[in-house]
């Protein structure tokens, strides 16, 4: 079964409803996709398993724990980039490697452009970065890519989730949790006259999540 975990906590709404304002500018929104990612990775490693390990302390031995995983974060280029420092801060330790996928604006189809993965898995935990879940073309691809390489646990982060992504990423491969900040309404869909948004923008949304952090946008 699909595992779905849209965050109810409230630092997280309030923070969303910054990042999806028109007027938050770059700085601003990066600070905002970096906090919020924090949020959410706490919530995403609750069930990451631990080993024993003792600890001398200034007065005694202490009986205490360790991660046991090795931890992977993959960030889809480009948007993903701007999740990776707020997880460092938690998990210092924590691999990365990128994947670079783009979305072609015709088809909507992920195209891959990067992937140094080693041929070996070096990590059992992989933790996804992207904001945006749109189609879910982009994550459905980068999940088949990890399950190629050999990566055992894999998790999902994103910020928005459209319930078209959800379902295509959960139908494809139902063993990999999904941790979103928000599930948004629908997708845009074909332009039908000049000034409408292009197809496949998640709404209400935020935009373009790459864009308002790179200020390309
Ligand atoms: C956006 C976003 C995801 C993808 C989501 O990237 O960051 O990677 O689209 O869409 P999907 O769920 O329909 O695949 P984009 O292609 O705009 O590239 P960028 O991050 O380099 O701007």
């Amino acid at each position: 079964m699909p595992r779905v975990f849209v965050s109810t906590h409230p630092l997280i709404q309030h923070k969303v409803t910054l990042l999806r304002n028109a007027t938050t500018e770059s700085r601003k929104f990066r600070d905002l996709v970096r906090e919020i990612t924090i949020l959410l990775a706490f919530e995403a490693t609750a069930d990451l398993a631990l080993s024993p390990l003792q600890v001398q302390t200034p007065l005694d031995i202490a009986n205490g724990y360790e991660l046991k995983e090795r931890i992977g974060l993959v960030p889809i280029l480009r948007a993903g980039l701007g999740m990776v420092n707020g997880i460092w801060e938690l998990m210092p330790q924590a691999e990365v490697w990128h994947i670079g996928l783009y979305r072609d604006e015709r088809t909507l189809k992920p195209v891959e452009y990067y992937n140094k993965l080693p041929i070996s898995p070096t990590v059992q935990v992989v933790l996804i970065l992207d904001p945006m879940l749109a189609t879910g073309g982009s994550a459905t691809a980068t999940v088949d890519v990890l399950k190629r390489w050999g990566a055992g646990r894999i998790k999902y982060l994103g910020i928005i989730g459209a319930p078209e992504g959800v379902k295509t990423l959960s139908d494809a491969h139902p063993d990999v949790d999904i941790h979103l900040a928000a599930l948004d309404d629908h997708l845009t869909p074909e332009p039908q006259k000049p000034g409408d948004p292009p197809a496949g923008f998640i709404v209400p949304g935020l935009g373009d999540a790459g864009d308002r952090q790179f200020g390309t946008g």
